[in-house]
């Protein structure tokens, strides 16, 4: 079956493999996938701790705990017997669920657990007798993109649950799922291809195929049983006709300019490339399709897309700028709630699948800057799109997107689209469980810096349990308590723009100098059997880069900064059919001058105190204890159709008061924020 499956591609990389003397067994009848530069860790092995455990814990009391109470796209989902969808997708259910198994797995509560079991129970008991997941009946109306993020949440509960029969009824469904989906793509590709040959029609499933290949090569790591054959080919055809994005990341298709310049064109085969969400989670394709054909060329691809992207089209926050189509670099434009959180999730792939610890940086980067800013701080209200100059939050008077509309920028519970209501709660869970990672034989490394703790082994069998506490990223010290059951290798990441003054000290021994390998910014400690405590101090710079129409972004280690606004916030119960009582839609209104000008030379970091501690929520207006002080002064620069449009050009800025001296504070804790800010020389 597979032997005549084997496409072009695949020979080519059994040459390659042949020709190099890699690792990989790459006879066409015994498939294999290329290794990672490092491993994720099973679900249910790190917690969190500090800040990031009071983050889990208000998504938990928040909108993502309670939609399952009364959210009709979830408690009404047709999955789970009910009548209620958005869209003849069906991926309401699908994308919640995704969020909701590594939510309630990783604060290991019960209620949460309980949503998850109940739901899962209901649709694998009511699993179609030819193995269909999902309410839909006939082959006419199946769409295996629902089926995606489902998947993957099954995959997370089956690593939670190992050894357990709940994860054997979910794995037993899993393969009776694949078995029919092989069946289906071998008929023409059915519920993949639209037999329309219409390509709108089947955009979805075909630009995300690389989230689907993913959860078939977890499958195939973790109970292969007896259908490696089976896996592979449906990876093979979901590849076949899957929206190239390796293709799309060439110089001569790629998009470089504001794409408001480039006509709309829905029919034409690369429009679903344009797509916000469809970028955030097509950047891991290459480094997907690099495991499944060995080729190094896709790897090399997806580093041009993670650059090209944030060039381009990236918000300084780490978001990607596009109110549904991808715009230019303007920070009058939004960056989309669920673009956002696939954002990070693929480049937590990139990182473990390639190994550059730029992926790492970026997944922080918008961890801590573009989606904390998008809640509010109780984490029950987001907007659709945030804009990086947003000194107003409400419905505008003129719509300046491309297709989302004036409310779409206030807090809500489903703020012009229902879609990041069920898709915002997978961010921080799966942040949290990619944070620790397996590297090699014996190596467990910090990936993702923050308040984490894991309990696991090594690929080697040592068992490990590390625990760190730390104020990170409002302060630069990590101190590690970890316990041994042999010597292993610990690795923590150097981020890129820590200084050589960064250091690590064990035992409290004499601190030296972090050395940082050149690739995936890792730096091993070799730690011993037993008890070892360490501690890693971090040093950095202010930064300062330029945006467009001399603006600039202010950061200092991996949070950007923001001038602050006053808040007033207003309001009212929310009127979203069946939102119950208590359910807010926000509005918030500066209360301070946002039209200000910065002089760059005049900035000055303060860090947080030794004894600092952090309040809860942390992501509120004044609640981190980090600030920067620069002297501004007021611009003329107002609102035009309810939002602040493009800053005055550097030829119409001269202040109009005297300069003075402020405070910027982190941009994830300012829901009003000026963060591209216009310069002016002021000394
Ligand atoms: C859908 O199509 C597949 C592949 O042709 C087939 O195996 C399956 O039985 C069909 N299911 C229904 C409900 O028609
Ligand atoms: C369960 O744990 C075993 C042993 O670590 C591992 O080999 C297997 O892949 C795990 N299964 C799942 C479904 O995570
Ligand atoms: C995808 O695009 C890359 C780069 O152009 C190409 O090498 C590869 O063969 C394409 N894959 C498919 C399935 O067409
Ligand atoms: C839109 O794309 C289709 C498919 O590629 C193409 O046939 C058509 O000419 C394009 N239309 C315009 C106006 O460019
Ligand atoms: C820079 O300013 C020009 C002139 O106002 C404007 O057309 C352009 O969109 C601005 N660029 C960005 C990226 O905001
Ligand atoms: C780590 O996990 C093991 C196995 O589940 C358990 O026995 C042990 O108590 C855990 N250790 C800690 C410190 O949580
Ligand atoms: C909800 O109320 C707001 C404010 O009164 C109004 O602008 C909006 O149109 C209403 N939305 C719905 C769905 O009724
Ligand atoms: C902003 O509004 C003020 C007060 O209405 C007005 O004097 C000023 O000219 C306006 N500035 C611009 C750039 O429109």
């Amino acid at each position: 079956m597979h032997l005549h499956r084997s496409t072009a591609w695949r020979r080519a990389s059994t040459i390659a493999i042949l020709l190099t003397g890699s690792c990989l067994s790459a006879a066409a009848s015994n498939p294999s996938l290329a290794a990672r530069v490092l491993d994720p860790l099973p679900l249910g092995s790190i917690s969190p701790k500090g800040w990031l455990q009071d983050q889990l814990q208000l998504m938990g009391d928040g909108l993502a705990g309670h939609e399952h109470d009364f959210y009709d796209y979830v408690a009404d989902s047709s999955w789970l017997g009910g009548s209620s969808e958005y869209s003849d997708l069906n991926e309401g259910f699908p994308y919640w669920f995704n969020g909701l198994v590594p939510l309630a797995y990783s604060l290991g509560d019960t209620r949460l657990k309980d949503q998850v079991s109940q739901s899962v129970n209901y649709v694998l008991s009511h699993q179609q007798s030819d193995g269909w997941l999902g309410p839909e009946t006939d082959n006419s109306t199946r769409n295996f993109w629902g089926r995606f993020p489902f998947f993957l949440g099954l995959a997370q509960l089956a690593e939670a649950e190992n050894g357990t029969d709940a994860s054997t009824q979910v794995l037993d469904s899993m393969h009776k799922f694949i078995t029919l989906m092989h069946s289906m793509l071998e008929d023409n590709y059915l519920g993949y291809v639209s037999q329309s040959g219409q390509n709108i029609d089947d955009q979805w499933g075909r630009a995300r195929a690389a989230d689907m290949i993913l959860g078939l090569q977890w499958l195939y790591e973790h109970d292969p049983r007896s259908d490696t054959q089976v896996i592979f080919d449906c990876m093979d055809l979901l590849y076949e006709k899957a929206s190239n994005w390796s293709d799309w990341y060439t110089d001569s298709l790629y998009i470089k300019q504001d794409l408001d310049t480039v006509p709309v064109n829905i029919t034409d085969y690369y429009y679903p490339f344009e797509h916000g969400v469809n970028v955030g989670q097509g950047l891991k394709f290459g480094a997907v399709i690099q495991r499944l054909t060995g080729q190094t060329s896709f790897g090399d691809n997806a580093r041009t897309a993670v650059d090209w992207t944030f060039q381009y089209h990236g918000q300084p926050s780490g978001g990607v700028i596009a109110d549904e189509r991808l715009s230019g670099l303007s920070p009058v434009r939004g960056v989309e709630l669920c673009s956002v959180v696939e954002t990070i999730y693929s480049l937590n792939y990139l990182y473990q699948t390639l190994g550059d610890v730029e992926f790492a940086d970026r997944a922080e980067l918008a961890a801590y800057n573009a989606l904390p800013v998008m809640l509010t701080p109780d984490w029950w209200a987001h907007q659709y799109v945030s804009q990086t100059n947003q000194p107003i939050s409400h419905t505008f008077d003129s719509d300046p997107f491309y297709n989302v509309n004036t409310a779409g920028q206030h807090f809500g519970l489903e703020p012009n689209y229902p879609c990041c209501t069920v898709n915002h709660p997978q961010g921080y869970p799966k942040f949290v469980s990619n944070s620790f990672v397996r590297s090699g034989d014996n190596g467990i490394a910090h990936a993702l810096l923050g308040p984490t703790s894991v309990n696991t082994t090594t690929n080697s069998g040592v068992s490990v349990t590390i625990s760190v506490d730390t104020l990170y990223p409002f302060s630069y010290e990590l101190a590690y308590t970890v316990q041994s059951t042999d010597d292993f290798d610990f690795y923590v990441r150097v981020p890129s723009w820590a200084s050589s003054s960064s250091t690590i000290s064990i035992n409290s021994e004499t601190a030296s100098q972090v050395q940082a390998d050149s690739s995936s910014g890792l730096h091993r400690v070799a730690v011993s059997k037993g008890k070892t405590s360490i501690l890693y101090t971090l040093d950095t710079d202010l930064r300062v880069t330029d945006r467009a129409n001399d603006t600039v972004a202010i950061y200092h280690g991996s949070l950007l900064y923001s001038l602050p606004i006053g808040e007033k916030v207003t309001s009212y119960s929310s009127n979203v059919t069946g939102a119950p009582i208590g359910v807010e839609e926000y509005e918030y209104y500066p209360t301070t001058t946002w039209a200000l000008a910065i002089d760059p030379s005049t900035l000055e970091y303060n860090g947080a105190s030794s004894d600092a501690t952090l309040s809860n929520p942390i992501w509120s207006l004044n609640a981190p204890p980090v600030t920067i002080t620069a002297t501004v002064c007021e611009i003329n620069w107002n609102l035009t159709g309810g939002y602040a449009p493009n800053p005055p050009l550097k030829a119409d800025r001269k202040c109009i008061g005297d300069s003075f001296q402020t405070k910027l504070v982190p941009y994830g804790s300012a829901r009003l924020h000026i963060a591209e800010i216009p310069t002016l020389s002021q000394t």
